[in-house]
């Protein structure tokens, strides 16, 4: 589906410039999309396309930290993906280690914290024990949280909240029981949901977290997203109006 962004007609030192000021997002998910089509449509390897998605990570965590956006969670792998080749898994698998170790460095150097959430256990032995590691290296830092969903579910992660609040002997439970028992319950919601590569879905995302996000899609292809981009996706969130279900401010409403 073609999508009109505007904003993505700017360049960067524009959009810059405009975010001075602006209402930003808290926290910011991305649903990283277009990994595969953008490698077919070079007629590479579907891995190649991931490779290259490495660099839009780093441009994506670099841009939010920059204007001050303190919270990013990025869709890296979903629950669905363990039944992929085992070829990708196994490349992706080793991506994500070589970012753990080979930009352990450079989040130390930037104060973030690196954070994950999903069914861990199901990572292999040495990627776990780099995530534990860049984890309890990085975790004094806020300048931003960066989590990556990792063996994630929407889905799995309110079952396995349901289950914990059950062994816990909860009663009485509320929506603030539930959100407790999520996996990473001391962070606010996000604000802001980005996907890439044009697709109208919340695959499993975030089920719960997602509830009253703003929805920014691009055509871009995740290995194409490029700071400018996420400015962008900021900006045009900063021009939104925020209703919460409510009547606008225009009209007597507001938060
Ligand atoms: C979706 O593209 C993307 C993924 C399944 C993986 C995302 C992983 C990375 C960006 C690289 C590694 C991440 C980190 C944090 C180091 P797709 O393959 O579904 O694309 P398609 O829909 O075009 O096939």
């Amino acid at each position: 589906m073609e999508i009109i962004n505007p904003l993505e007609e700017l360049d960067e030192e524009e959009l810059r410039a405009r975010l001075e000021g602006a209402a930003l997002p808290t926290h910011v998910a991305v649903i990283m999309d277009g990994n595969g089509r953008w490698a077919r449509s070079r007629s590479l390897a579907r891995i190649r396309g991931h490779q290259a998605g490495v660099k839009a990570v780093r441009e994506a965590v670099t841009a939010c930290r920059e204007v001050g956006v303190k919270y990013l969670t990025l869709y890296a792998f979903s629950s669905e993906n363990w039944e992929r080749p085992t070829l990708e898994v196994r490349a992706l698998m080793q991506l994500l280690k070589n970012y753990l170790v080979g930009e352990r460095d450079e989040l130390l150097e930037k104060q973030i914290r690196l954070e994950a959430m999903g069914r861990l256990d199901r990572l292999p032995k040495d990627v776990r024990a780099e995530l534990d590691k860049t984890m309890a290296l990085t975790a004094p830092h806020d300048e931003l949280t960066l989590t990556l969903a990792l063996s994630y579910g929407g889905r799995a992660e309110l079952t396995d909240a349901v289950r914990a609040l059950v062994a816990a002997g909860e009663s009485d439970v509320d929506e603030g029981t539930i959100g407790r028992y999520l996996y990473a319950p001391d962070h606010p919601d996000p604000d802001l949901l980005v996907r890439t590569s044009g697709e109208l879905r919340v695959s499993n995302f975030l089920l719960w977290e997602i509830a009253y996000a703003e929805i920014y899609v691009t055509n871009v292809l995740w290995p194409d997203f490029r700071a400018r981009h996420m400015y962008a996706a900021l900006l045009d969130y900063a021009n939104r109006e925020r209703r919460y279900g409510r009547v606008s401010a225009a009209e007597g409403g507001g938060r």
